[in-house]
């Protein structure tokens, strides 16, 4: 049966970094979303309009609140979703100390189970549909989490996180049983909707070159597959891997010539990428994870949008759990705003809700599929409503347009304002009883 959801219908329909950002964001009060029986976006518009020519539509009203698409989180990792708000650390002391302790207790399976279940609905509770995930070293456990996508109803882009060196001994793979256990989960995933699969070397300072050319030999077999990874974050990381491919001109080409790098690779950080890096990043079409909360939260430092966009780079954002300290996209934007900033950027509201949900979906190759209410879209969108927090309905009672309520609600979006979450039309947040 078709439905029609009402609400205020908000997102972005195109790039507002390249076209005009007043019409790229549509906002449409009194608005409606009309879903097909499959999860499908069939129109938007004003409900009057789409109330009177589907009279058979079963409606499912929810007033004054905000529907916006479903968020795209670009990068964050399973395996430490119990591991956020270690004290102290920078990034490579912070591996060692509090990260790899965490990552082994993905051994155990039962363990990796419930926290693939608790992980999955952490970000469908926050509102995000779409994720790029590290999974865990362990076959079982990464398994476990495309589970759970699938039942759960995340899309979900992972893969076993890969290392053969400087780390304790259990998380390390071999290249050869890398290259078999990748294999087995590309095909489980080959075969389900939804899932996907990112060939994921951590970064260069845990993969040997075999381990790299590994990777190399699984996304020429499989060109379907993502690659993710991460690159110049954290000052001594640069020097560190300076120190261990001398012949390389810089971090990026480390990975450059290793074959790495292509349209499906996406680099978590760039936070300290030189001139020359960034060219080359926009010659091959790789994509970059803005990851603002986890940056700072490391020390790592502020990245710079606006070297990336002026090259035609695209960005996207991710929590980066458990860098980052929330599992929010919406709040991550807030960071966005801020760390931009810092460079005298100032991101307007459909720039940032474009930053959170259409920008991942194209620069993850799934704008056909999700990221804004175009017709044939899957109808992933979240319900957000001021009626918890009596000081949020002052602040956008003082609002002079929706848009500039819409900016309000990209920095000051609490989770307790999202009322559900919708993912292929299906209400996954909160789940549906039986
Ligand atoms: N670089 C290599 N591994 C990691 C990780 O787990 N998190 C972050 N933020 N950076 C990394
Ligand atoms: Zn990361």
């Amino acid at each position: 049966m078709k439905r029609l959801f009402l609400g205020i219908v908000a997102h972005v329909l195109e790039n507002p970094f390249t076209g005009s950002a007043e019409d790229c964001l549509e906002i449409i009060e009194d608005g409606a979303l009309l879903a097909d029986e499959h999860g499908k976006i069939l129109a938007r518009g004003p409900k009057q309009t789409l109330m009177a020519a589907h009279p058979d539509a079963e409606i499912v009203d929810f007033g004054d609140d905000w529907l916006l698409p479903g968020f795209v989180d670009g990068h964050v990792h399973f395996p430490q979703v119990y591991a956020t708000a270690a004290y102290g650390h920078h990034l490579l002391d912070w591996l060692q100390t509090s990260v790899f302790p965490a990552e082994l207790a993905f051994a155990d399976e039962a363990f990796a189970v419930v926290a693939a279940r608790r992980f999955v609905h952490q970000l469908l509770r926050m509102g995000t549909t779409t994720a790029l995930v590290f999974g865990s070293q362990f076959t079982p456990a990464t398994r476990a989490l495309f589970e759970a996508a699938r039942q759960q109803g995340l899309r979900l882009i992972s893969g076993l996180t890969l290392m053969d060196l400087d780390a304790p001994a259990r998380l390390l793979h071999t290249p050869q049983s890398a290259y078999d256990e990748c294999r087995q989960l590309i095909r489980m995933t080959e075969k389900t909707p939804g899932l996907y699969y990112a060939v994921t070397p951590r970064f260069a300072l845990s993969c040997s070159p075999a381990m790299m050319d590994v990777c190399r030999s699984l996304i020429e077999e499989f060109p379907d597959c993502y690659l993710q990874t991460h690159i110049n974050e954290n000052l001594d990381e640069i020097e560190a891997v300076k120190a261990s491919f001398p012949e390389a001109h810089n971090y990026l080409d480390v990975y450059a010539r290793q074959g790495l790098l292509s349209p499906r690779t996406v680099l978590a950080h760039s936070v300290h990428s030189t001139d020359a890096e960034l060219d080359r990043m926009a010659e091959l079409d790789c994509r970059v994870c803005h990851c603002p909360a986890s940056n700072m939260y490391l020390g790592s430092g502020i990245f710079n949008l606006a070297r990336h966009l002026e090259r035609r780079i695209q960005v996207l954002v991710g929590t980066d759990i458990g860098a980052g300290t929330n599992f929010s996209i919406l709040e991550e934007l807030s960071d966005v705003y801020k760390a931009q900033q810092m460079y005298d950027m100032r991101l307007g509201a459909a720039k940032l809700l474009y930053l959170g949900t259409l920008a991942g979906a194209e620069a993850l190759h799934l704008a056909g599929e999700t990221g804004n209410f175009a017709e044939g879209k899957s109808a992933d969108f979240v319900v957000l409503s001021s009626q918890t927090d009596l000081c949020f309905q002052e602040r956008l009672a003082r609002c002079t347009s929706r848009k500039d309520q819409l900016f309000a609600w990209l920095n000051m979006f609490r989770p307790s304002h999202l009322r559900a979450t919708y993912s292929g039309g299906r209400l996954v947040i909160p789940e549906e009883r039986p």
